[in-house]
């Protein structure tokens, strides 16, 4: 089996010796042909495959604000016949002093197989997953500015879905890389696949402080970023994870990392943009490119709920191997 090799923050190794094949924890516990197979199957859901049903219940746990995760993973959940409850800080036993952990094992006792937890804290998934007791699967659905697992494969997807050519690609990932777990997960999941190269580039604050692997390129300018790529993520600036000192003066920021049109003049002809979302117009993208021919935002959105439809069977398949 191949498996995948990054380093992370504070790991030693660069192999995962114990996946925790039971959940969706992290792009790092799965094998490439895992990543593969997900891939293909999230794809084949958007071309109309029909699902495999899923009898139990999903929690979704959200301790953060989402629109777009959230609603993907109920609408995948719902899709697959299961029942959904979706749990939100201000309503839940949280706000009583109850831990992650009691909640969910309380979740878990009373029959709720599936927990697709988001959480401020990084790592809070992880620990979660191993302090939980029973055999209730967990979904990572982003922690602090750790790792978001389910948006990196739906990002692939999106790419692959236009005939990206992975080991011939150039990917740029622009914006404040150092708060985002849409960027460390996209990272690790891109490595896996063998993009070509990987730029990043951002204000100087807001650089990787994680360790970003090989076969990327750090630059200075959005244009250096942008040219000739294939492909340009842009990222928003996570003001809710950034000390208030470090916080941009918008104008400042947008004039020198918003992409403009005529920075995608610069790139491949057929360049995708993508984007996270929530975006913010006019901020780290202008409108005209968002909503421009090479933007893929919506299609992102659209592909998320495929890749959470396929998340929530492989681990059905993983409990049954
Ligand atoms: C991202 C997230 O929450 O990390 N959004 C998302 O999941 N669609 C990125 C962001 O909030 O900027």
């Amino acid at each position: 089996m191949r498996r995948l090799s990054f380093l992370m923050p504070g790991c030693e190794t660069v192999e995962n010796s114990n996946p925790a094949r039971r959940h969706f924890l992290s792009i790092m516990d799965l094998s490439v042909d895992a990543l593969e197979g997900l891939i293909d199957r999230t794809l084949a859901l958007a071309r109309g495959a029909p699902v495999k049903p899923l009898v139990g219940s999903v929690a979704n746990l959200f301790f953060e604000p989402s629109t777009r995760t959230r609603v993907s993973f109920e609408l995948a959940a719902q899709a697959l016949g299961a029942r959904v409850v979706n749990i939100e800080l201000a309503s839940s036993s949280a706000t009583k002093g109850e831990s992650l952990t009691d909640t969910c094992a309380t979740l878990a006792a009373m029959g709720v197989g599936t927990l697709v937890v988001r959480h401020p804290d990084s790592g809070a998934v992880a620990t979660l997953a191993a302090d939980l007791q029973g055999s209730a699967q967990l979904v990572n659905a982003g922690d602090g500015h750790g790792e978001h697992p389910s948006q990196a494969l739906l990002d692939a997807a999106t790419l692959q879905a236009t005939g990206l050519d992975w080991p011939n690609a150039t990917l740029a990932i622009i914006g404040d890389l150092r708060h985002s777990r849409v960027a460390r997960s996209g990272l690790q999941c891109f490595h896996a696949l063998g993009i070509g190269c990987v730029r990043l580039a951002g204000p100087e604050l807001m650089l990787p402080d994680w360790e970003v692997g090989s076969r990327v390129e750090r630059v200075h300018s959005i244009e250096a970023a942008v040219n000739e790529a294939d492909a340009i993520m842009m990222l928003r600036v996570q003001h809710e994870r950034i000390d208030k000192t470090i916080w941009p003066e918008p104008r400042t920021y947008a004039r020198d990392w918003c992409l403009r049109e005529e920075h995608l003049a610069r790139a491949h002809p057929d360049c995708r943009v993508l984007h996270p979302g929530p975006i913010n117009r006019g901020m780290e993208i202008e409108s005209r490119v968002a909503d421009g021919r090479q933007s893929l935002i919506l299609e992102q959105v659209r592909m998320g709920v495929h890749a959470r439809t396929a998340i929530f069977e492989w681990l059905k398949d993983e409990q049954q191997s």
